[in-house]
């Protein structure tokens, strides 16, 4: 692959017969003009048709008003073209949505492709050590396709033979500062092609409202906020078991809540129950009125309530043994979902030994065999650590909120998360920007997404309580 040029051989030669001057006269050979022509005219022809071919609406755009002109004078080319600029407008101002997806992303992404990336490509890739120079030529890995979505720039590049993913996961700091991007993620397309994400503005900057709550009752995924790419974020709580972690101040809280408030009409309907566990007693006793005597706070009535949700899951399992292998929710079997806020308080925390078996062992039994009989555990957690929370694996759905140290970030989202760009460790303390925003995992893919969960008010919560335990009482 790499050429040798003259010279270098020379510089490896010793001579053995000092005081002789060792001359090199380097082998020229002259090549006929036409030739070099010929190289050029085909170099000018395939970097004319690759234009063409990689933006032609672009290309179109600034070359029909030239050839129109030269064709029939520029009177003409203006009176032929004027409605083409009035057209667009109008369009702009009348359908904003199919304008920006159809014209005006493609025209960014044409900008951007040349004057951030294409401009810039050479020394970011050379100084974050991802290119080489060798020789006196560059090797650089091949930018793409730039694609622009309403939030970010999609890069794909052709790696370098012989890079690895992780060559580039280590340098996403280069990357997002050298192409002046808040931050930067890595994902593989397929083999030795990437595609790098690089936002242009943050769509989760500002704290989501409550959601509406759901017209029809479902225990299906429930809404509770937003993904980077605007798409709504669904939590799935039925047929799983759900872990939070995050540090004080996280937004826990709104996690659960907006669980709680999309589940609502369901919880009405019969299908679903909440049992709520608040040992600090700080989240859920603000809407204990929807969760009736399904409420508990001290360390004791938490055990007795965890027992009884062992006790509803293993009746089920021996009445569903043989008849059905996943639960549909009725009225009569109810999807339980058991709410524990800072699980840590019961577990790693609580001093009485017998409490702390009893309620491990109890969690441990909900989380292992609750799935298919309709029992969900949704569970908040300060620290992550195995110490802390030795059934953390247990629970096949994580969140990782805002934490307080990097290496956090693994143990919540497993393996490799934080150097595909999960850093949950930067999100910012000021709740206004961070509390809610996370990130997770979902089980399509590796890459770990970045959302943000509705934020659920008191005022909202007094509101829903006060609208559903009326509900119940008249039930
Ligand atoms: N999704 C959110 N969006 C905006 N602000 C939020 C959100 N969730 C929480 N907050 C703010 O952050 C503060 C702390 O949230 P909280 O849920 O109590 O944190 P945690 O339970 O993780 O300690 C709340 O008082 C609220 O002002
Ligand atoms: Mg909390």
């Amino acid at each position: 692959m790499f050429k040798r040029l003259p010279g270098d051989e020379a510089r490896n030669l010793v001579t053995t017969t000092p005081d002789t001057a060792v001359v090199f006269r380097p082998a020229v050979i002259r090549t006929p003009a036409i030739i070099t022509l010929i190289i050029f005219t085909w170099r000018i022809l395939t970097g004319c048709v690759r234009l063409v071919w990689r933006h032609p609406i672009a290309t179109l755009l600034t070359s029909t008003p030239g050839a129109l002109t030269l064709a029939y004078g520029w009177q003409t080319a203006l009176l032929l073209l004027a409605p083409v600029p009035t057209g667009l407008l109008a369009w702009a101002f009348t359908d904003r949505l199919s304008f920006t997806r159809l014209i005006g992303l493609r025209l960014l992404a044409w900008w951007r492709l040349t004057w951030i990336y294409q401009r810039h490509w050479q020394p970011v890739m050379i100084v974050s050590g991802l290119g080489r120079h060798l020789w006196g030529r560059d090797y650089l890995p091949r930018l793409g396709k730039l694609t622009c979505t309403a939030w970010a720039d999609l890069v794909t590049v052709r790696m370098l033979k012989g890079q690895s993913v992780k060559d580039w996961a280590d340098r996403l700091d280069h990357l997002a500062q050298g192409f002046g991007a808040p931050s930067c993620r890595v994902a593989i397309t397929r083999g030795g092609h990437l595609q790098l994400t690089f936002p242009r503005t943050d769509p989760l900057a500002v704290p989501l409202a409550a959601l509406p709550l759901p017209e029809a009752p479902t225990v299906g995924p429930v809404e509770i906020g937003k993904q980077e790419d605007g798409r709504p974020w669904l939590l799935k709580v039925h047929g799983t078991h759900v872990l939070v972690a995050g540090a004080t101040g996280a937004g826990k809280g709104s996690i659960i809540w907006s669980t709680i408030r999309g589940l609502l009409p369901a919880v009405q309907a019969g299908l679903v129950e909440i049992w709520a566990l608040d040992p600090k007693l700080m989240e859920l006793s603000f809407g204990r009125a929807l969760f009736g005597d399904r409420y508990a706070a001290t360390p004791e009535d938490c055990a007795d309530l965890l027992d009884q949700a062992v006790n509803v899951m293993q009746n089920r399992a021996a009445r569903f043994a043989g008849l059905q292998r996943s639960h549909t929710p009725t009225e009569q079997d109810p999807f339980v979902l058991v709410v524990v806020d800072e699980v840590a308080f019961l577990t790693a925390y609580q001093s009485d030994r017998e409490l702390r078996r009893r309620i491990s062992a109890a969690l441990a039994t909900l989380t292992t065999q609750g799935r298919a009989v309709g029992v969900g555990v949704l569970a908040a957690l300060q620290d992550p650590r195995k110490e802390v929370m030795n059934i953390r694996n247990l629970f096949p759905d994580k969140i990782a909120l805002r934490l307080d140290e990097s290496e956090q970030v693994d143990m919540v989202l497993g393996d490799g998360a934080r150097d595909r760009g999960a850093l949950a460790d930067h999100i910012s303390p000021v709740p206004e920007l961070g509390a809610g925003v996370g990130y997770v995992r979902l089980e399509t893919s590796p890459d770990p997404i970045r959302v943000r969960a509705a934020y659920v008010s008191d005022t909202d919560i007094r509101d829903m309580a006060a609208t559903f335990a009326a509900g119940k009482d008249a039930a």
